[in-house]
Protein backbone atom coordinates (compact mmCIF):
# COMPACT_ATOMS: atom_id res chain seq x y z
CA UNK A 1 0.00 0.00 0.00
CA UNK A 2 1.06 3.21 -0.98
CA UNK A 3 2.09 5.60 1.97
CA UNK A 4 -0.12 8.18 1.83
CA UNK A 5 -3.17 5.62 1.03
CA UNK A 6 -1.89 4.28 4.80
CA UNK A 7 -2.16 7.73 6.23
CA UNK A 8 -5.21 8.57 4.82
CA UNK A 9 -6.97 5.11 5.36
CA UNK A 10 -5.42 4.33 8.90
CA UNK A 11 -8.25 4.48 11.49
CA UNK A 12 -8.27 3.73 14.91
CA UNK A 13 -9.60 -0.13 14.72
CA UNK A 14 -11.56 -1.37 18.50
CA UNK A 15 -13.10 -4.59 16.89
CA UNK A 16 -10.67 -7.48 15.99
CA UNK A 17 -11.70 -10.68 14.63
CA UNK A 18 -9.73 -13.67 16.23
CA UNK A 19 -7.20 -14.15 12.87
CA UNK A 20 -3.99 -14.25 14.40
CA UNK A 21 -1.52 -11.95 13.30
CA UNK A 22 0.97 -13.54 11.01
CA UNK A 23 4.81 -13.48 12.83
CA UNK A 24 6.16 -12.11 9.91
CA UNK A 25 3.68 -8.87 9.88
CA UNK A 26 4.25 -9.12 13.57
CA UNK A 27 8.05 -8.85 12.70
CA UNK A 28 7.25 -5.81 10.18
CA UNK A 29 5.53 -3.97 12.75
CA UNK A 30 8.51 -3.93 15.33
CA UNK A 31 10.71 -3.49 12.21
CA UNK A 32 9.04 -0.11 11.53
CA UNK A 33 9.49 0.65 15.23
CA UNK A 34 13.10 0.44 14.89
CA UNK A 35 13.18 2.31 12.31
CA UNK A 36 11.88 5.45 13.53
CA UNK A 37 13.80 8.39 14.00
CA UNK A 38 14.68 9.68 17.97
CA UNK A 39 16.51 12.15 20.04
CA UNK A 40 20.17 11.40 19.16
CA UNK A 41 19.41 8.57 17.74
CA UNK A 42 19.00 7.17 21.45
CA UNK A 43 15.98 4.65 20.12
CA UNK A 44 14.36 5.08 24.15
CA UNK A 45 11.57 2.94 23.38
CA UNK A 46 10.94 -0.29 24.62
CA UNK A 47 8.04 -2.91 23.61
CA UNK A 48 6.21 -5.29 25.47
CA UNK A 49 4.54 -7.69 23.42
CA UNK A 50 1.31 -9.18 24.78
CA UNK A 51 -0.41 -12.54 23.26
CA UNK A 52 -1.36 -14.71 26.63
CA UNK A 53 -5.05 -14.39 26.84
CA UNK A 54 -5.45 -14.01 30.48
CA UNK A 55 -2.61 -11.14 30.51
CA UNK A 56 -4.54 -9.74 27.81
CA UNK A 57 -7.85 -9.52 30.11
CA UNK A 58 -5.87 -8.09 32.70
CA UNK A 59 -4.36 -5.03 30.95
CA UNK A 60 -7.92 -4.62 29.02
CA UNK A 61 -9.29 -4.13 32.20
CA UNK A 62 -6.48 -1.70 33.97
CA UNK A 63 -7.67 0.35 30.74
CA UNK A 64 -10.46 1.66 32.46
CA UNK A 65 -9.36 4.65 35.07
CA UNK A 66 -12.21 5.58 37.09
CA UNK A 67 -11.29 9.18 38.08
CA UNK A 68 -10.06 9.80 34.08
CA UNK A 69 -13.40 8.32 32.48
CA UNK A 70 -16.29 8.79 35.33
CA UNK A 71 -16.16 12.30 35.31
CA UNK A 72 -16.13 12.44 31.21
CA UNK A 73 -19.24 11.04 31.10
CA UNK A 74 -17.80 7.50 29.78
CA UNK A 75 -19.03 4.01 31.25
CA UNK A 76 -15.23 2.64 29.89
CA UNK A 77 -12.37 2.99 27.93
CA UNK A 78 -14.37 2.66 24.34
CA UNK A 79 -10.61 0.30 23.59
CA UNK A 80 -11.01 -1.84 26.66
CA UNK A 81 -12.73 -4.51 24.89
CA UNK A 82 -10.02 -4.53 22.29
CA UNK A 83 -7.73 -4.88 23.98
CA UNK A 84 -8.82 -8.16 25.61
CA UNK A 85 -9.99 -9.58 22.10
CA UNK A 86 -7.17 -8.25 19.73
CA UNK A 87 -4.73 -11.24 19.37
CA UNK A 88 -1.73 -9.48 20.17
CA UNK A 89 -1.42 -6.30 22.57
CA UNK A 90 1.74 -4.21 22.08
CA UNK A 91 2.75 -2.04 25.50
CA UNK A 92 4.70 0.99 24.27
CA UNK A 93 7.08 2.04 26.63
CA UNK A 94 9.98 4.56 26.84
CA UNK A 95 13.29 5.18 29.37
CA UNK A 96 13.35 8.91 29.16
CA UNK A 97 16.77 8.80 30.61
CA UNK A 98 17.66 7.61 27.23
CA UNK A 99 15.95 10.53 25.24
CA UNK A 100 16.40 14.42 25.61
CA UNK A 101 14.87 17.13 27.51
CA UNK A 102 16.04 20.34 26.53
CA UNK A 103 14.23 23.72 27.80
CA UNK A 104 10.85 22.36 29.58
CA UNK A 105 10.86 19.80 26.55
CA UNK A 106 10.72 16.02 26.79
CA UNK A 107 11.57 14.23 23.94
CA UNK A 108 10.84 10.96 25.22
CA UNK A 109 7.33 11.21 24.58
CA UNK A 110 8.29 12.94 20.49
CA UNK A 111 10.38 9.43 20.08
CA UNK A 112 7.61 7.16 21.44
CA UNK A 113 5.34 9.40 19.47
CA UNK A 114 7.05 8.64 16.13
CA UNK A 115 7.73 4.84 17.00
CA UNK A 116 3.54 4.87 17.71
CA UNK A 117 3.14 6.52 14.18
CA UNK A 118 5.80 4.29 11.91
CA UNK A 119 3.70 1.23 13.86
CA UNK A 120 0.44 2.40 13.45
CA UNK A 121 0.96 2.65 9.61
CA UNK A 122 2.86 -0.74 9.18
CA UNK A 123 -0.22 -2.15 10.46
CA UNK A 124 -2.73 -0.34 8.38
CA UNK A 125 -0.12 -1.48 5.32
CA UNK A 126 -0.71 -4.96 5.57
CA UNK A 127 -4.26 -5.16 6.19
CA UNK A 128 -3.88 -4.99 9.87
CA UNK A 129 -5.78 -2.67 12.62
CA UNK A 130 -4.67 -0.80 15.78
CA UNK A 131 -5.49 2.21 18.29
CA UNK A 132 -3.21 4.29 20.42
CA UNK A 133 -4.59 3.43 23.59
CA UNK A 134 -3.49 6.16 26.19
CA UNK A 135 -5.38 5.80 29.29
CA UNK A 136 -4.69 3.32 31.83
CA UNK A 137 -3.79 2.63 35.12
CA UNK A 138 0.28 2.65 34.52
CA UNK A 139 1.54 1.95 38.05
CA UNK A 140 -0.75 -1.31 38.34
CA UNK A 141 0.80 -2.17 34.42
CA UNK A 142 4.21 -1.99 35.15
CA UNK A 143 3.40 -3.80 38.41
CA UNK A 144 1.78 -6.65 36.46
CA UNK A 145 4.33 -6.71 33.37
CA UNK A 146 7.42 -5.84 35.16
CA UNK A 147 8.43 -2.73 33.62
CA UNK A 148 10.49 -1.16 35.76
CA UNK A 149 9.99 2.03 37.77
CA UNK A 150 12.21 4.67 35.62
CA UNK A 151 10.29 3.49 32.65
CA UNK A 152 6.88 5.67 31.58
CA UNK A 153 4.43 3.32 29.57
CA UNK A 154 2.96 5.81 27.04
CA UNK A 155 0.32 4.11 25.00
CA UNK A 156 -1.34 0.53 24.71
CA UNK A 157 -1.92 -0.86 21.30
CA UNK A 158 -4.11 -4.05 20.43
CA UNK A 159 -3.28 -5.24 16.89
CA UNK A 160 -5.18 -7.59 14.68
CA UNK A 161 -7.52 -8.39 11.90
CA UNK A 162 -10.36 -4.89 11.69
CA UNK A 163 -13.56 -6.61 11.60
CA UNK A 164 -14.79 -4.16 8.98
CA UNK A 165 -13.02 -1.91 6.61
CA UNK A 166 -13.62 1.54 8.13
CA UNK A 167 -14.56 4.37 5.82
CA UNK A 168 -14.81 7.97 7.42
CA UNK A 169 -13.16 8.43 10.88
CA UNK A 170 -13.68 11.75 13.28
CA UNK A 171 -13.41 14.96 10.63
CA UNK A 172 -10.27 16.86 10.47
CA UNK A 173 -9.79 20.23 10.13
CA UNK A 174 -9.22 22.01 7.16
CA UNK A 175 -5.38 22.88 6.50
CA UNK A 176 -6.20 26.57 6.79
CA UNK A 177 -6.99 25.99 10.48
CA UNK A 178 -4.06 24.63 11.64
CA UNK A 179 -1.57 26.34 9.47
CA UNK A 180 0.03 29.96 8.64
CA UNK A 181 2.67 30.67 5.89
CA UNK A 182 5.79 32.58 6.23
CA UNK A 183 4.76 34.33 9.85
CA UNK A 184 1.88 32.65 12.46
CA UNK A 185 -1.14 35.27 11.51
CA UNK A 186 -0.98 34.77 7.97
CA UNK A 187 -3.00 31.90 6.13
C1 LIG B 1 -2.24 9.95 22.54
C2 LIG B 1 -3.52 9.26 22.16
C3 LIG B 1 -4.29 8.64 23.16
C4 LIG B 1 -5.47 7.97 22.82
N1 LIG B 1 -6.16 7.30 23.81
C5 LIG B 1 -7.25 6.57 23.47
C6 LIG B 1 -7.91 5.77 24.46
O1 LIG B 1 -7.52 5.70 25.64
N2 LIG B 1 -8.99 5.04 24.07
C7 LIG B 1 -9.44 5.04 22.78
O2 LIG B 1 -10.41 4.35 22.50
N3 LIG B 1 -8.82 5.80 21.81
C8 LIG B 1 -7.75 6.55 22.13
N4 LIG B 1 -7.08 7.28 21.16
C9 LIG B 1 -7.58 7.26 19.74
C10 LIG B 1 -8.18 8.61 19.29
O3 LIG B 1 -9.44 8.76 19.91
C11 LIG B 1 -8.27 8.62 17.76
O4 LIG B 1 -6.99 8.49 17.20
C12 LIG B 1 -8.90 9.91 17.24
O5 LIG B 1 -10.24 10.02 17.67
C13 LIG B 1 -8.89 9.98 15.71
O6 LIG B 1 -9.56 8.86 15.14
P1 LIG B 1 -8.80 7.92 14.08
O7 LIG B 1 -7.59 7.34 14.80
O8 LIG B 1 -9.79 6.86 13.71
O9 LIG B 1 -8.39 8.76 12.92
C14 LIG B 1 -5.92 7.95 21.47
C15 LIG B 1 -5.12 8.57 20.48
C16 LIG B 1 -3.94 9.19 20.81
C17 LIG B 1 -3.10 9.79 19.70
Amino acid sequence: MDLFEAIKTRRSVRKYTNKPVEHEKLEAVLEAVRMAPSWANYQCWRLVVVKDNAMKEKISALSYVESYFATRGYKTNPSMKALAEAPVVIILCADPAQSGSLWNQNYYLVDAGLAAQNMMLAARAQGLGTVFVGVYDEDKLKNLLHIPSTIRIVGLFPLGYPVEEKKDGPARKPVEEFCFFEKWDVN
